[in-house]
């Protein structure tokens, strides 16, 4: 199974626009050790020629003009095969506007996140306007897999996670299971798996059993601390507030990653706020040194398959 990151940052991207912190400070100026990073999505695989993405983020032309296996082989065409989201946010769904021309899309929800791209956020409904609009597939939250259509080999699981439902939302003081997920994704040939989960509000024993079945774990990298922003001076809202698990502290992510001794730990989905993007920050030091990578804009995390031995060549 091959992933590829078509944006790491956290929604606001970095920079963000309207942003002249420390962190968006330095980037824009070339004074820190950091790279510029696009909003989140990942884009799975396991033949190289057909590719799920993983969240249709606004950022999502650029993310494809620099992802070459991606583009159209006829004259009209794409690598995508289907889109899942993980949530109803704007930085994990207004991507699909942009994919318009490609409609009808294949797209797989939870039935929570597809009542809000059609109520609070009506992307589902505007899209009908173009030939086919979404082929909506339901996600189910009860442990049960699935095989998106047309991909063979690759076996997806849904797990409804403790998070936010985005302020629009109709759910977003109501919260209900199927509001934010993560995804077991399976490579069912070659038995590698990656567990992601780009907002993650906790990590309880059950997430960390499913976990711990994985040879990788792309998760929440959004917040290093929870106040981190009104300590960078951008707003008053904590980092639980908004459905995320900051790194640092007790019961932080790093403390909950410790559970995964033998898994390649990623953190993804990071907010132009974090220490963590600052490549020779302390904090950036302090994942190093738990073994903790901190994901990129057109990092590729190749999970690999066994070489098939045919008889001729043995
Ligand atoms: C979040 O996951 O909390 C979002 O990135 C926030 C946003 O897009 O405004
Ligand atoms: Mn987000
Ligand atoms: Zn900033």
């Amino acid at each position: 199974m091959r992933i590829r990151v078509l944006g790491a940052a956290a929604g606001g991207g970095f920079p963000q626009w309207n942003c002249n912190c420390a962190n968006c400070h330095g980037v824009r100026s070339g004074t820190l050790n950091t790279r510029a990073r696009t909003q989140s999505s990942i884009a799975v695989s396991v033949d190289g020629e057909r590719w799920i993405l993983f969240n249709a983020s606004p950022d999502i032309r650029a993310q494809l003009e620099h992802f070459p296996e991606i583009h159209p082989r006829g004259v009209r065409g794409t690598g995508i095969e289907a889109i899942v989201l993980v949530d109803s946010q704007i930085d994990h769904t207004t991507g699909l506007l942009m994919l318009r021309e490609g409609c009808p899309l294949k797209v797989y929800a939870t039935d929570m996140v597809q009542q809000d791209l059609s109520t609070g956020f009506p992307i589902f409904k505007m899209l009908d306007s173009w030939d086919g609009g979404i082929d909506y597939h339901q996600l189910a939250i009860d442990g049960s897999s699935f095989e998106v259509e047309g991909i063979d080999g690759l076996r997806l699981t849904a797990v409804a996670l403790t998070g936010k439902a985005p302020p629009y939302s109709p759910h977003r003081r109501n919260p209900h299971p199927g509001d934010n997920i993560g995804l077991l994704i399976e490579d069912t040939l070659g038995g590698s798996s990656v567990f992601y989960a780009p907002g993650l509000g906790d990590v309880d024993d059950r997430l960390t059993t499913i976990m711990q079945r994985c040879d990788c774990v792309m998760v929440d990298g959004t917040f290093w601390q929870e106040d981190e922003m009104a300590l960078a001076g951008v707003g008053t809202r904590l980092a639980s507030e908004m459905g995320h698990l900051p790194q640092s502290g007790r019961g932080g992510m790093i403390e909950k990653l410790r559970a995964l001794p033998e898994q390649r730990k990623i953190l993804i989905h990071i907010n132009n706020t974090n220490p963590i993007l600052i490549e020779d920050s302390k904090q950036r030091e302090q994942l190093n040194d738990e073994g903790i990578e901190v994901a990129f804009d057109g990092m590729e995390v190749d999970l690999g398959r066994p070489v098939l031995v045919t008889t001729d060549s043995v």
